[in-house]
């Protein structure tokens, strides 16, 4: 069957995606960033939905546009189920399930979570597939986890943070130092220039293959303010450093739990995914291949919130004629 056509739609948390899929191939990936939420600080849930309800039918009409594909061509839809903020997820959920009715066309239910690990088998020039069993480290705004992926459909997390996720510890250390939400990236940037030695933060001790993040945050927050007392110029005049030192220590923590994960299981193939895999240090440690590991870095737009990654899955599970009725329910946490 080499005629599928996928509708993705992706509207889990604040950004309304849709894309277009060729079996494999992404013929074209839509994503409407709501910048509303930068002046709060955080995402703000209602706002979140109202915003997707704008963005929908724009999005999916871009993403049909771009691709170049009739509604009619299409053979399935493929949309978000969870996890993500209830409001959100309702109107992709929505949308999706009236569009299948009106189209008359198959309707497949995706998991976020296994959609930023399988983002992998989208065929993409210069990229490699991974081979069953990998490990998947999932860092984003939401989720640190590390999963065992034995096939498509068959995944075990094998560790998960306790407290906060990664992307959480880069946006809540990026607002200690007076950054703008979302300050993940802006860590990033600064980080480029900076130190990673200057400072040093300890790391949590957490057993196992579990994490834990929010420990990292009141250090920060101790030592900033310590060091203002002294010098309230301090962030300023030290910003790349500060900046650079965080970094480090984040990938260190996640470095060590992936060394214990390959020791654990024998498995030394390794793929990334979520928001967070677009950081550059994280990005160009695990390209060095120190311990011989076989990497696996997602092209950097499937890495953020995407609905291309929505539709492999889709594709996937359209291969295996996993469909749903238009009972299916958006759901804010999903069983993995
Ligand atoms: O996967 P994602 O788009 O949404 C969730 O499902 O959470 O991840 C968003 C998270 C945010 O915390 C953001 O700060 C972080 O990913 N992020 C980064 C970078 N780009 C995005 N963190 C560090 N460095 C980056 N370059
Ligand atoms: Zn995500």
């Amino acid at each position: 069957n080499s005629e599928v056509f996928i509708l993705a739609i992706e509207s889990s948390c604040d950004d309304t995606a849709a894309a277009v899929l060729h079996n494999d191939k992404v013929l074209s990936n839509v994503v409407a960033n709501q910048l509303i939420h930068n002046q709060y600080g955080g995402v703000v849930p209602e706002l979140a939905s109202r915003a997707h309800q704008q963005n929908i039918v724009p999005v999916i009409d871009a993403a049909l546009r771009k691709a170049n594909v009739q509604k009619e061509q299409l053979s399935a839809i493929a949309f978000t189920q969870g996890p993500g903020l209830m409001g959100s997820l309702l109107v992709g959920g929505s949308f999706s399930k009236s569009l299948s009715l009106a189209l008359d066309i198959p309707l497949i239910a995706v998991n976020h979570m296994h959609a930023h690990i399988l983002a992998h088998f989208i065929d993409e020039e210069g990229y490699d597939k991974p081979e069953f069993p990998f490990l998947a480290l999932t860092i984003s705004g939401g989720h640190t986890q590390i999963v065992k992926v034995n096939s498509f459909f068959d995944m075990e997390i094998i560790g998960e943070t306790t407290d906060d996720a990664v992307g959480e510890a880069f946006d809540k250390s990026a607002k200690i130092l007076g950054l703008p939400y979302p300050g993940g990236p802006l860590i990033d940037k600064y980080a480029q220039l900076g130190n990673p030695k200057a400072f040093a933060f300890t790391k949590p001790k957490v057993p196992g293959l579990d994490f834990s993040f929010s420990g990292l945050k009141t250090a920060i927050l101790y030592f900033i303010q310590k060091e203002k007392q002294k010098n309230p110029n301090f962030i300023e005049e030290n910003l790349n450093d500060i900046c650079a030192s965080i970094q480090y220590t984040i990938i260190e923590i996640l470095m060590d739990k992936l060394k214990l994960a390959v020791k654990e299981t024998g498995i030394t193939q390794i793929a990334i995914g979520g928001g967070v895999s677009a950081n550059s240090g994280i990005r160009a440690r695990l390209k060095e291949n120190k311990h011989g590991w076989k990497t696996f870095i997602p092209k950097f737009e499937y890495t953020t919130d995407n609905a291309a990654m929505i539709g492999i899955v889709g594709y996937q599970k359209y291969l295996s004629n996993h469909f749903e009725t238009s009972a299916v329910v958006s759901k804010a946490r999903i069983q993995f």
